[in-house]
């Protein structure tokens, strides 16, 4: 067997054979697979934590997963899993650290990175969050005026406001205190509008979340915030209503945060894996620390598994390597997420930034070009809500998408149905095995014609299935339920990382963007000129700008 930690796949004999394999089962369909192997549906199929998750319905073998999982090996997806895991700065481009799951460690565990025990960072940084939201929760931290606060405000954008938004939504059930959060991410001044229309300055909390401090959506959000309370309050009530979360405590004094009101955390967490860090703040405020401990925990078990699991029966692995399949073998472009959970419905805009910010790289480690496909293009709705509007291509379109469909025994609540004999969480579990099943196994022709479907509709009805899912089941969604498929996606996103021998932690391709923003505001603005020669497109555009704006 090839081993590696630095070349490209494409060049390992695994991959030859993975080819030649793909040549054998790429036209069988997922009928043909279940009639040659009936016992694949209970036997293709992998716990991790609470996790029960079925990989049956996908166009694979048990061939197919032995040699995924020697290519996995050749590429020396476990070294590199226990380099990260030890601390190693796998994040060479930034020669960082990658240490998310450092994070979700017990209290009593111990990981030295840099000559420092990183948990009793991490422990120190969670009691004083927890002790803080106590306070908020319970009345003690009140605001200028005296009166206790009931809205928290999280200012921050990517990592910063994607983590905490999708877990305060997904944990609503388990918010307690009778403090609601709001999220303002967007420099369109209408979100932070919106988000402040019906508030009470005295009554809010604003959390400033950035890793940095200097991204400009969030600092000049918060500027404009800090000014809305202000104006009512005066000067002395920043103090009282906001915080800040970040690695940068010189940036937030700057700002005029107390660095006494500041939520570390440590370069060594990137933006997107950051929501069980200080970023966490405002779903700790919402659902309290017992609860945010149970999420953590959540991760940590799923983290234990990746660590310990065989690869064969590692469930993120197994995840990683069936992505890497589709997009390299069947050119799958894209991979829709649909939870049957209307609480995740930001899920797969969360899964966004994880998988496509992590894995959106065209060049190795080393920096020479890749050779495989990465970054899959990851979108996805809940289900039911999507059943009436996209499903339609992925059922018979002529793209192949592969699926995760996410669903749970339990409902947070649950109603009766229309006749008030059902449950209404049934008939949404009736969906998605349904459009599972749809999926893979579709209609044919034959089938029509023994309904007695009209001839000419035939072309029009035949469902071609062969259309390949994962279906992931946790008995509840609770915080810890959540905790998992998070720890779950990361590590399914770095397994996909390792086999293409990309950098899934830094994100270069996002800068160019923001700085050339920050050259053009002069152009837009009443000078109209750039800091630089602009093309004439821009200038052209820019012009037509101006002139509507009067300038
Ligand atoms: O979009 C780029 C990015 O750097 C993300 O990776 C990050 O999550 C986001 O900006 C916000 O950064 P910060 O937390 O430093 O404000």
């Amino acid at each position: 067997m090839t081993t590696s930690t630095q070349s490209d796949v494409t060049r390992f004999p695994e991959w030859q054979k993975l080819q030649a394999h793909h040549a054998d089962v790429a036209d069988l369909h997922l009928r043909e697979l279940f009639d040659t192997d009936p016992g694949r549906g209970r036997d293709l199929t992998v716990t991790a934590g609470d996790l029960y998750i079925d990989y049956s319905l996908h166009r694979i073998d048990r061939t197919t997963l032995a040699l995924l999982t020697d290519l996995a090996r050749a590429a020396g997806l476990e070294e590199h899993r226990d380099r990260m895991l030890r601390g190693d700065h796998l994040n060479t481009t930034e020669d960082r650290a990658v240490l998310h799951t450092a994070l979700r460690l017990p209290a009593d565990a111990a990981l030295t990175v840099g000559g420092r025990n990183v948990v009793a960072d991490v422990h120190r940084v969670l009691d004083r969050m927890g002790e803080f939201t106590d306070r908020v929760r319970s009345g003690h931290w009140r605001g200028a005026t005296g009166e206790r606060i009931t809205t928290v405000v999280n200012i921050g954008i990517g990592g910063s406001d994607l983590g905490p938004r999708m877990v305060y939504g997904a944990l609503r059930y388990y918010a307690d205190a009778g403090i609601t959060v709001r999220f303002v991410s967007n420099v369109d001044p209408a979100d932070l509008a919106a988000a402040l229309a019906d508030l009470d300055p005295a009554t809010t909390l604003f959390i400033v979340s950035s890793k940095t401090f200097t991204t400009i959506e969030t600092l000049t959000n918060a500027t404009a915030a800090r000014r809305w309370l202000t104006t009512a309050l005066g000067e002395d009530a920043v103090a009282r209503h906001f915080v800040a979360v970040s690695t940068n405590a010189a940036k937030v004094a700057e700002f005029g945060i107390d660095p006494a009101n500041m939520f570390e955390f440590w370069d060594w967490v990137g933006g997107r894996y950051s929501v069980g860090s200080a970023i966490g703040l405002s779903v700790m405020a919402a659902v309290g620390r017992e609860a945010f401990g149970q999420f953590l925990a959540g991760m940590h078990t799923v983290d234990r598994h990746f660590a310990e699991a065989p690869l064969e029966a590692n469930a993120p692995v197994l995840l990683g390597l069936l992505g890497f399949w589709y997009s390299n073998f069947f050119d799958a472009e894209t991979h829709a997420v649909l939870p049957y959970s209307n609480d995740l419905a930001r899920f797969p805009a969360y899964l966004q930034q994880l998988t496509m910010e992590s894995n959106g790289k065209a060049v190795q480690t080393n920096g020479v070009p890749v050779d495989t496909v990465t970054g899959t293009i990851w979108w996805g709705e809940p289900g039911t809500n999507g059943q009436h509007a996209f499903y339609q291509l992925l059922h018979q379109g002529t793209r192949l998408v592969p699926v995760d469909f996410l669903g749970f025994a339990e409902p947070t609540e649950d109603l009766p149905t229309s006749d008030g004999n059902g449950s209404m969480h049934d008939v949404l579990v009736s969906n998605l095995l349904a459009q599972r099943r749809v999926l893979a196994f579709g209609r044919t022709a034959d089938e029509l014609v023994t309904d007695g479907g009209l001839a000419e509709l035939i072309p029009h009805k035949v469902m071609p299935g062969n259309r390949p899912s994962t279906t992931i089941l946790a008995p509840k969604l609770t915080p810890s339920v959540l905790g998992q498929l998070i720890a779950l996606y990361e590590h399914q996103t770095f397994a996909e990382g390792v086999l293409s021998n990309i950098n899934s932690f830094d994100q270069w391709g996002v800068e160019l963007g923001k700085t050339q923003a920050l050259e053009l505001q002069t152009l837009l603005g009443d000078s109209g000129q750039a800091a630089k020669p602009m093309d004439s497109s821009t200038e052209t555009v820019a012009g037509w700008y101006r002139s509507m704006r009067g300038r």
